[in-house]
């Protein structure tokens, strides 16, 4: 038995191993259930009483001597794996590389926070809505062309289920479940059926803003927006409003603010203006006041809307709007400092 050991013994310091398929066989071969090196344990009942002592040592040796070897064997693997042969296993594990806020967030973050500060709080609505809340109850007519297939992405099986194309879903959403004073601030993303591009996108995200009350004006609303822009972009920034036109506001305006680049003066940019569109608003229609159960001849509002990534193109000077949703982190880790 002795020579048996002495012999498994050298047989154990020269194993060598290709992978670790092969150092896997080895340890089933002398450390396994049915192992040799088990076998021979199981041997040592019939060893003499006067040899026990000296053949349970030898026994114990061969065994931690055969695990070493596979443990050494197996270590020596994970540094051929990884080709890293100055693994320094004291290393602290810190410090850990975080991920980065995407700008998209950063952006909505920050117009939630001025937004909140006046008193706004937060509103969601579903992304996969119905006709109604998009369209109907925000007074579209009939056959207005924003309900068209160009635009509306259309669950086919059912087709008064689309998804979102505007968050003023979620003035409806709000309304039809409160009753003023409503003062709510909506984020989320919606969906167009665009060719993608630099400039237009499949999806995108918007700001929704709604307060309803009684005696509001649209003095109230221009005074909360340019508080809004100035935080935004900056003291110095002027805001004018050009009348337009939407469904869902009675009067309409659309919005620009003194461009951030050249602080008005005209440049690329700006396309020689000095001002820079970023958001529709207006006063509630009286219609979709009373669409969703809220008395016109009480109650009056305003609502403005905006895009995320207008303003985040605007703040960041990100050309191609595709990049919001590649995910390359070249881009991604840009905003680092903004977190
Ligand atoms: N829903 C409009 C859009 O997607 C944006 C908008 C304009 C929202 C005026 C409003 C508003 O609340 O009053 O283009």
């Amino acid at each position: 038995m002795i020579e048996k050991i002495a012999k498994m013994l050298g047989e154990v310091e020269a194993l060598r191993a290709e992978s670790l398929d092969e150092i896997e066989a080895l340890r089933i071969k002398y450390l396994s259930k049915k192992g040799e090196i088990t076998a021979l344990m199981a041997d040592f009942r019939n060893v003499p009483a006067d040899q026990k002592k000296e053949i349970g040592i030898k026994i114990n040796e061969l065994k931690n001597k055969a695990l070493e070897k596979i443990n050494a064997l197996k270590d020596e693997f994970a540094v051929a794996e990884t080709g890293n042969d100055d693994l320094d296993i004291t290393r602290t594990a810190y410090p850990v590389a975080l991920g980065t806020r995407h700008p998209l967030t950063i952006v909505k973050n920050e117009i939630i926070d001025i937004f909140a500060r006046l008193g706004f709080s937060l509103a969601e609505g579903p992304e996969v809505e119905d006709d109604w809340h998009v369209f109907s109850s925000m007074n579209f007519a009939e056959d207005h062309p924003a309900r068209d297939m160009q635009d509306t992405f259309f669950v086919e099986a059912h087709p008064d289920i689309i998804l979102r194309t505007h968050t003023s879903s979620v003035q409806s959403r709000v309304m039809e479940k409160q009753q003023p004073p409503v003062r709510v601030l909506c984020p989320g993303r919606v969906y167009r059926n665009e060719a993608i591009s630099a400039r237009a996108h499949c999806f995108f995200h918007q700001v929704e803003g709604l307060y309803v009350d009684e005696n509001v004006s649209f003095t109230d609303l221009m005074q909360v927006l340019l508080l809004f822009s100035k935080e935004m972009f900056g003291e110095d920034t002027q805001i004018r409003m050009r009348p337009s036109y939407f469904p869902f506001t009675e009067p309409s305006a659309e919005m620009d603010v003194s461009c951030t680049l050249c602080k008005g003066k005209g440049c690329a940019m700006c396309k020689g203006s000095g001002w820079l569109e970023i958001l529709g608003c207006g006063m509630v229609h009286p219609q979709v006041l009373e669409a969703n159960g809220i008395d016109s001849t009480k109650y009056k509002g305003y609502a403005f809307g905006m895009g995320i990534e207008r303003i985040a193109n605007l703040k960041y000077q990100v050309k191609d709007l595709r990049l919001f949703s590649e995910n390359d982190k070249r881009f991604l880790e840009e905003f680092e400092a903004a977190n």
